[in-house]
């Protein structure tokens, strides 16, 4: 074990900058590892507001001339929590207003390939004999397609370490015209079926799965899922070809940043053993939210990126329908402007009883899970989920599609998983309205029932989130890859 050294390239971490999963992953991760002696440094830009919030920042090298990049200088610098980085730091790529993969409106940077193909680049030069750092990691590990072109430049450069990498989500491709080959440099021999070429375009993501030593998804059913055409998005091939070196491992929650017992944002502080905070904070959400103060009608609590993924449509579908049983909704989330519409509607709709904050908020986010009754996350596909993990240490069973990572975390609650401790949600099967509706109100029922519903949260918040087996897990596959 000793002396296992690992760069971890990524294009967010929180609590430095967050759009979704993989920011709170490369947030948690790395400390997780290190607490287990992997030696971790995280490698990600300088996003305009990052470099401020490290400590004991300094230059430790200036990459001038690499070919096709800009010139960018690397810093080194600690999060408060003792995760030492290394900031890509290159002004005209990545210091602007807006977020780390599109601009105030919502459009892709044109320059993704530039300044992502900079970031794996980079990666893959530490990884090297031509690093300028006197530390040398003994493997590289990606994350998504920002940083999937890493592992072929390491394959390609002399004296690359190996290469693992986690996909967090296949949707996500990073597929860019041919050209893009030739403007990062890559050699144009790699344009093909065997290297970065897929479907006439180049795809970061491709290149990652195909020159990585060793692929990690985010949960054991995904793993599977993406082997097979339903959810492959196009590289359920490679990917079932490669699935001897492909291996899932179910996310873990940050269990300090998510604790109901500590939680800052909330107003009032519970655990499974003093659950009275809960209303308190019921109260208080139905009042920012401008709910009615009603205690004992079910809120249910959504918290999402809004797309297609999600599933959320099917959700604002059946809400006239879900407000006569009766229930409330709080929503936070933002993204496709047709899904901010149509939720903003029910809310005029329906004032008292739906609340619809629309934007990015960390302090709402903690709110909605600890005041929520019910947390409803029906997405059509989810490599692993989070939410539903945070809505379960605080007491807010789940009601879950039955796919991906939902599947690995989610035990249905039937009169036989209720009676032998294991049930913590409700997941229904197929894809409709209907089937949606029948689970929320499966767990509207429950939720009646408070011997059985007291039960239920206490399934929920016995459950272990921690980092540690999933850190082990990742350590494993480093040492397999290593040949230790
Ligand atoms: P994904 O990464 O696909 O969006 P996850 O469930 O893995 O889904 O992670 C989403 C993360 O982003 C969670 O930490 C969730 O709380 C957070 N999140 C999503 N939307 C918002 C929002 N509007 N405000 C605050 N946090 C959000
Ligand atoms: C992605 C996935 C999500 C997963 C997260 C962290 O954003 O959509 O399911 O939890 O990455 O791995």
């Amino acid at each position: 074990m000793a002396g296992l050294k690992v760069l971890f390239a990524t294009s967010e971490a929180a609590p430095l900058i967050k759009t979704g999963g993989l920011g709170d992953v490369s947030g948690a991760l790395p400390a997780a590892l290190r607490a287990i002696g992997v030696d971790v440094r995280v490698l990600m830009p300088g996003y305009r507001r990052v470099i401020g919030q490290l400590v004991k920042v300094k230059t430790v090298a200036s990459f001038d001339n690499l070919p096709g990049f800009p010139s960018a200088r690397l810093l080194s610098g600690w999060m408060a929590h003792g995760i030492p980085f290394l900031i890509l730091d290159c002004p005209s790529l990545y210091q602007r207003e807006g977020g780390p993969y599109q601009d105030a409106k919502g459009h892709d940077w044109a320059d993704n390939p530039l300044r992502f193909g900079l970031l794996s680049k980079i990666a893959a030069v530490l990884g090297s004999g031509a690093s300028p750092l006197a530390w040398h990691p003994d493997l590289v590990h990606c994350n998504d397609w920002q940083t999937g072109l890493a592992p072929a430049y390491l394959r390609l450069e002399q004296g690359g370490a190996p290469s693992v990498i986690t996909i967090h989500n296949m949707a996500f491709q990073g597929n860019f015209p041919p050209a893009t080959v030739q403007e990062l440099h890559l050699p144009p021999s790699c344009f093909g079926v065997d290297g970065v070429e897929f479907y006439g375009h180049m795809s970061f993501l491709k290149a990652g799965l195909f020159y990585a030593d060793h692929i990690t998804t985010v949960s054991p059913n995904y793993a599977k899922e993406i082997q097979r055409a339903e959810l492959g998005f196009g590289m359920q091939g490679l990917l079932a070809a490669r699935s001897g070196n492909l291996t899932g491992i179910l996310n873990s929650i940050d269990t300090d940043e998510w604790n109901p017992a500590t939680d800052v944002y909330l107003v009032k502080k519970f655990s499974a053993a003093r659950m009275a905070g809960k209303a308190a904070n019921k109260e208080s959400l139905q009042g920012r939210l401008g709910l009615n103060i009603a205690p004992d009608v079910p809120l249910l609590g959504v918290i999402s990126r809004f797309t297609h993924q999600k599933g959320l449509d099917l959700l604002l579908e059946i809400m006239p329908r879900l407000v006569g049983l009766p229930v409330q909704l709080a929503v936070l989330g933002s993204g496709e402007a047709q899904m901010q519409r149509s939720a903003q509607g029910l809310s005029h709709r329906y004032p008292g009883e739906v609340g619809v904050n629309i934007g990015f908020s960390e302090t709402l986010s903690h709110q909605i899970e600890a005041g929520a009754d019910i947390f409803i996350m029906p997405s059509r596909f989810e490599p692993c989920g989070l939410n539903q993990l945070y809505s379960q240490r605080y007491g807010t069973p789940p009601v879950v599609h039955a796919t991906g990572g939902l599947v690995d975390s989610v035990v249905d609650c039937t009169a036989e998983t209720l009676k032998d401790g294991t049930a913590s949600g409700f997941v229904f099967k197929g894809m409709t309205a209907e089937n949606l509706f029948t689970a929320i109100r499966r767990a509207v029922y429950l939720y009646h029932d408070r011997r059985k519903w007291k039960a239920l949260r206490r399934n929920c918040m016995a459950k272990d989130f921690s980092w540690k087996s999933s850190a082990e897990a990742y350590r494993a596959v480093y040492l397999k890859v290593l040949g230790r």
